[in-house]
């Protein structure tokens, strides 16, 4: 077994014999004398090839090529003055070889894996075990490591069991659509691979286990962006006879916890916000925190305006609010602000009214059209600067936030309003129960059904106004992670179930079982889950989830390597009692 990491000699063990292995990461052949730089997990040690010492034939040194593998032995001198690299650890020490074994050989590598540059993405997934020895990989899967061990040293010092929980399952709630496996056995049934571990840890309550966790692998066949996979990880845990406020002071201390492990950072407790206030200032439940242009409330002022596009959004039901970009109104021109209009077209705005103040007057179309005392109040109400752009949506609420949440960020993006260092966490808390959704004309719970509502009473008369007890834990302007205090009563959750209109012979269908286990003395409890690669991703400040993924899919959920996934034979599907349809074969 290879005794020694590369990367850790100094110049305190100089004057012995190892034997050492690695990947040959750069060669130069001075004439007589040849340099190779000997890369391993854990960085470069410099290696010399010279006629007097080697006691192989000269020429087996010169063939070497970079990613042959090796093993060498000799013996570590101290460097010259002159020959040391003050650029790496082991920078004034080298190993002078006597020996040399070469383990394999390689071909010339498909792309360039010694330089932190963008490589084709298709090329770099294929040979994903080449993208892999790079160093910006080597440290994100390595610090994806450090923080599953922190997790587990934590939760395990906590007294929380970590129990594993099926993979081939029941259909579970989380909202996305299922990846499906057929069964064998029972032609025409089939699994459903777990969106999270949640009917089962809280079964794990029910079966008296108290503090559970997992690194749960969860799977969500949803359109995928940059911080979702379809396969993804969740640091998921559950707690029996907890509160709220339980589950954030555990949780709060595992985050501190690893973030000192994996960072030597101290963390500030961390602050809380309540969703409406997150929606009303951020336009957005996951707000990032580490700069300012919040979203300000025109509803009032805008309320008995002549301007038809506002008194009519604010009449309908909706609400006015804007941005106010400061001191960057002549960042801005007329065809950039077109942009910014195409821009929150996307999230259902109709458009993006705008008004700029300059040598103390306002200027814009909607400066001519709106009156004068409306210009003044916003001016001093929010106290308005020359060099100001104000962006307004007035829109139905829903459009409004997710419209100006998106810009606002966009802005700080362009305007670079954002400081990098920073990593504000925030708890944001008081969700609604409840979420209307259009497409299917009726309510969704926001965060599942078995989250406890924290006002009853309202349940049946005022489903728009229902909170739960529900938190999500957010990084810069990410979400980290979710949970909430369930239900334990099955009454209670009867009565959930009805608001949410589902039918009896749905409830058992879906969830029966699980009904059914309410039945022998639940205890009450609550969890949270947390997305480990969301976690890596922001640790390690990389903003492409597939960095801290050893080998991930791809837009189209396919694993570009082994090229799943893939047809299967006919002897397969017949097994499987499954038939395509002709669409699909003739593709
Ligand atoms: P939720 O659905 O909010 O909660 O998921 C928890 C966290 O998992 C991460 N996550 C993802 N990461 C990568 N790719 C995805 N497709 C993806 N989807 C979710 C996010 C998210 O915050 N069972 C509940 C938790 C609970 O109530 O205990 C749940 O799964 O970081």
């Amino acid at each position: 077994m290879k005794q020694y990491n590369n990367g850790e000699f100094r110049k305190k063990d100089i004057d012995k014999e190892y034997t050492v292995y690695g990947w040959v990461n750069k060669r130069r052949d001075m004439g007589g004398v040849i340099f190779v730089d000997l890369r391993d997990r854990s960085g470069i040690l410099q290696i010399v090839f010279n006629r007097s010492f080697l006691k192989n034939d000269f020429a087996l040194a010169e063939s070497l090529k970079n990613e042959y593998c090796i093993k060498a032995t000799g013996k570590l001198l101290a460097r010259t003055e002159e020959m040391i690299n003050p650029k790496i650890p082991t920078g004034d020490v080298e190993l002078m070889v006597e020996n040399l074994e070469i383990l394999s050989e390689a071909e010339p590598v498909p792309f360039n894996i010694y330089e932190d540059k963008e490589v084709n993405e298709n090329i770099s997934l294929k040979y994903r075990y080449l993208d892999l020895r790079r160093e910006k990989l080597q440290n994100t899967i390595k610090m994806r490591h450090q923080i599953t061990a922190a997790v587990r040293e934590y939760l395990n010092q906590q007294d929380f069991l970590e129990i594993e929980t099926p993979i081939l399952c029941k259909s579970t709630p989380e909202g996305a659509r299922d990846y499906i496996v057929p069964s064998r056995i029972s032609n025409g049934s089939f699994y459903a691979l777990p969106q999270s571990p949640q009917i089962f840890k809280q079964l794990l309550m029910v079966g008296g286990f108290e503090k559970y966790y997992q690194i749960a692998k969860c799977f969500r066949d949803e359109d995928l962006r940059a911080d979702r996979q379809p396969e993804f990880t969740q640091i998921d845990m559950e707690m029996s006879f907890a509160s709220q406020e339980d589950v954030i002071t555990l949780v709060e201390g595992m985050i501190k916890h690893i973030v000192k492990k994996v960072k030597n950072i101290d963390l500030e407790d961390f602050p809380r916000m309540p969703y409406q206030e997150a929606m009303d200032r951020f336009g957005s439940d996951k707000p990032d925190t580490r700069f300012e242009m919040e979203l300000l409330d025109l509803t009032e002022i805008l309320r008995d305006t002549k301007m038809n596009v506002f008194r009519n959004a604010i009449e309908n039901g909706g609400i006015a609010k804007c941005l106010i970009v400061k001191n960057n109104g002549d960042k801005y021109s007329r065809s950039d602000v077109e942009h910014l209009t195409e821009f929150v077209k996307i999230y259902g705005a109709k458009g993006l009214a705008w008004l700029k103040y300059d040598d103390n007057t306002f200027n814009g179309v909607i400066a001519k059209n709106l009156e004068d005392e409306k210009l003044e109040e916003i001016r001093t109400t929010y106290h308005v600067e020359n060099n100001d752009l104000i962006l307004i949506v007035a829109d139905k609420k829903k459009v409004v936030y997710d419209s100006l949440g998106a810009l606002r960020l966009k802005i700080a993006n362009e305007l670079k309003l954002i400081d990098e260092e920073k990593m504000n966490f925030l708890w944001v808390v008081d969700f609604p129960m409840f979420e209307y959704s259009e497409s299917e004309n009726r309510y969704k719970a926001m965060h599942h059904p078995f989250t406890m509502p924290s006002d009853l009473d309202k349940l049946k008369t005022d489903k728009e106004n229902v909170l739960s007890i529900a938190y999500d834990i957010v990084l810069n302007g990410y979400e980290l992670g979710g949970g909430s205090v369930r239900i334990h009563n099955p009454k209670v959750q009867k009565v959930v179930f009805d608001a949410l209109e589902l039918t009896e012979e749905d409830i058992k269908n879906k969830f029966g079982f699980f009904m059914d286990a309410f039945k022998y003395g639940a205890p009450p409890h609550a969890g949270l889950a947390i997305g480990l690669e969301r976690f890596t991703m922001l640790l390690s400040g990389t903003d492409n989830i597939k960095d801290v993924i050893a080998f991930p899919k791809t837009q189209s959920a396919s694993d570009l390597m082994s090229e799943a996934p893939n047809k299967v034979s006919q002897e397969q599907l017949e097994e499987l009692g499954i038939s395509l349809i002709e669409k699909i074969e003739e593709e």
